[in-house]
């Protein structure tokens, strides 16, 4: 058996060992993490109900309705009322057939992949994808054809070297840049080549578009245009879980062959009422929207003010690159000195020498809220 010690310090000696913290509250921008007050920036709680009392009501209404756990898989006895009504709910949210449920968004990304694809066949993603995406096409056995960062003709020239089924798969809002891939052009290039478009918005449904529809709401398109929609209901939505949807063969077709789908447990019925009662929210509540474009526009003017490198994103996702992962975690010590928690992205999830602070922002935040963490980047300024 090979000795794991050696890696673990290694990982050390790079700046690149990661640990979880504890946190003691709910999640919301005033935390408790590790026994310290602290004001978050980093979680992908966009819309602020993750800890909303309605969400959290419906959760509990949930319990004493359909208990605790859901039992089984989907296709064996877990499927309940509650999580056909939302998969209906969020068919129509989406302007789609049908959908489906997964527990998470990972598997959902790999349902569809291996579902749709197998050898012989081409997957054709942008490089800053999603890792469940990169994997979901390993799984599958695939060819897997990877574009430079948002290079139009680079996917265009992957695209005419893809042989057998085709499949390009792109985050609507990428998830380390917080900037928005350019899905009618996408659309476009995969129209002229039969392939599927298959968009990953886990950071763009609830947040972009009218009544929070997402990137293809945001950009106008249509079923015909993006085929396959995967979204995930632990960021925005404030719950947990993911869902795939598009037209009525595509989510039989998942039914009848996702691995992950199949052999998995469903998401307790509990979590299928509090996210009905998110999505209510979400449409209705669009100040939160509008909320998070004003956050997002005064830190922008400010940090720029002060120098950051601030790349450019219309998302509540603002990365102030700090190159490597040694400056990187100086910076978040830094910052959690003075009660801020935000933490230091570096690779693998993100490019060599491309090491992050990812700060977020949640619709909960003050304009208070904002400035104590502009005081305290003036303190790191580069
Ligand atoms: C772009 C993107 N896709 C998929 C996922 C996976 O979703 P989940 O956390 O529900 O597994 C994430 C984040 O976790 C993500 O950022």
């Amino acid at each position: 058996m090979k000795d794991l010690r050696p890696l673990l310090e290694q990982a050390r000696r790079d700046h690149l060992y990661r640990s979880p913290r504890v946190l003691e509250s709910p999640q919301q921008p005033e935390v408790r993490v590790d026994g310290k007050p602290m004001l978050s920036f980093c979680s992908n709680d966009y819309l602020g109900l993750a800890a909303d009392e309605r969400v959290a009501r419906a959760f509990r209404a949930g319990i004493d309705r359909w208990g605790s756990g859901s039992g089984a898989a989907h296709l064996v006895t877990g499927h309940s009322r509650a999580h056909q009504q939302l998969e209906q709910e969020l068919a129509e949210f989406t302007g789609r057939e049908r959908a489906l449920l997964f527990s998470s968004g990972y598997m959902a990304n790999l349902a569809v992949i291996t579902t749709l694809l197998g050898r012989g066949d081409t997957v054709v993603q942008d490089r800053l994808d999603h890792a469940s995406l990169v994997d979901g096409a390993r799984l599958s056995g695939a060819r897997l054809l990877r574009f430079a960062h948002a290079d139009l003709d680079a996917a265009k020239a992957q695209l005419g070297k893809a042989t057998g089924e085709k499949l390009l798969a792109v985050d609507g809002v990428f998830s380390m840049d917080g900037d928005l891939a350019d899905l009618p052009a996408l659309a476009e290039l995969c129209r002229k080549q039969d392939a599927w478009l298959m968009v990953d918005d886990a950071h763009g449904l609830g947040v972009l578009g009218a009544h929070g529809g997402g990137s293809l709401a945001h950009w106008r398109l249509d079923a015909q245009q993006a085929p396959v929609l995967m979204g995930t209901l632990g960021k925005a939505f404030g719950t947990a879980g993911a869902f795939v949807s598009g037209s009525e063969a595509l989510i039989e077709t998942l039914i009848q062959k996702a691995r992950t789908y199949i052999f998995t447990t469903a998401l307790p019925a509990a979590v299928a009422e509090a996210t009905r009662a998110s999505l209510k929210i979400i449409q209705q509540e669009s100040w939160r929207r509008e909320r998070l474009g004003e956050l997002v526009e005064k830190f922008r003017e400010a940090a720029i003010a002060l120098d950051f490198e601030l790349p450019p994103s219309p998302t509540p996702i603002q990365p102030l690159i700090a190159g490597s992962a040694a400056t990187v975690l100086n910076w978040s010590s830094k910052l959690a000195e003075q009660g801020i928690l935000v933490t230091a992205i570096r690779p693998p999830t993100v490019p060599k020498d491309t090491a992050r602070l990812r700060i977020t922002f949640s619709a909960s935040h003050t304009d208070a809220q904002l400035q104590r963490l502009l005081n305290a980047l003036e303190r790191l300024r580069p």
